[in-house]
């Protein structure tokens, strides 16, 4: 399974690449004001400015989100997100205009992200678009006490059923264990927060068996 980070700021990407362990980056809307120091005086060319800061600092896919409900819109933005670095993919919205910007960008060779998914028929939808990935949101959906990994199972099956070559990124991860779920139903993807990849590593036994190791290390001189 791959994995990706989930995040805009810079400092946690640079982190999480010299692990060696990271695929690629999601950002979105939220995530990108949050990395914003001047609100003011951000422009969508500071906006695409960082994109490209991030396509340096990785190689892997980058997801890079349209700002706009329309069709045409969203095919103008996914263009010009798309002319920044080979590595963006335009991540679109799980709506009727998303849908046609999906096809539209996948039909020009540009890779596709379909965002906010939340059901099994949405991620149908994706992939007849042309989308080359699909984003169910676990988290959101566990919020509503509703099972978001059980969504992530069925679009896996779906997807497998016909050989649809989306890629399920598994979204909206809270905790460890979305990630050991999403590899265990063999999601192509898990896009994790930086807090949370960092969580992977920590177990009690590995802490106290170091301790331990440490203090009889101490047996060797010189
Ligand atoms: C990534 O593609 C999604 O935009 C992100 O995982 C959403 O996470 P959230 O539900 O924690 O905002």
């Amino acid at each position: 399974m791959k994995f990706f980070i989930d995040t805009a700021n810079l400092e946690e990407i640079r982190l999480a690449e010299s692990l060696g362990v990271l695929d690629g980056v999601t950002t979105n809307p939220s995530l990108i004001a949050k990395i914003v120091e001047d609100p003011a005086s951000f422009t969508r060319r500071d906006f695409l400015a960082h994109i490209e800061r991030i396509c340096q600092l990785v190689d892997g896919p980058v997801s890079a989100e349209v700002t706009t409900l329309d069709a045409e819109e969203m095919m103008r933005e996914g263009e010009e997100l798309a002319a920044i670095h080979k590595n963006v993919v335009v991540k679109c919205p799980l709506t009727i205009d998303g849908l046609k910007a999906i096809r539209h960008l996948s039909e020009k060779g540009i890779r596709t992200n379909a965002t906010l998914v939340f059901s099994p028929n949405q991620a149908i939808l994706a992939a007849k678009a042309g989308a080359s990935y699909v984003s169910p949101f676990v988290g959101r959906l566990d919020d509503i006490s509703t099972e978001g990994m059980a969504l992530v199972g069925q679009i896996v099956e779906i997807y497998d059923n016909y050989g649809l070559m989306t890629e399920v990124i598994v979204a909206s991860v809270r905790h460890p264990q979305h990630v050991v779920e999403s590899a265990l139903i063999g999601a192509d993807i898990a896009t994790i927060p930086y807090g949370v990849i960092r969580q992977l590593a920590n177990h009690p036994l590995t802490d106290a068996g170091l301790k331990k190791f440490m203090e009889d290390a101490a047996v060797i001189k010189g």
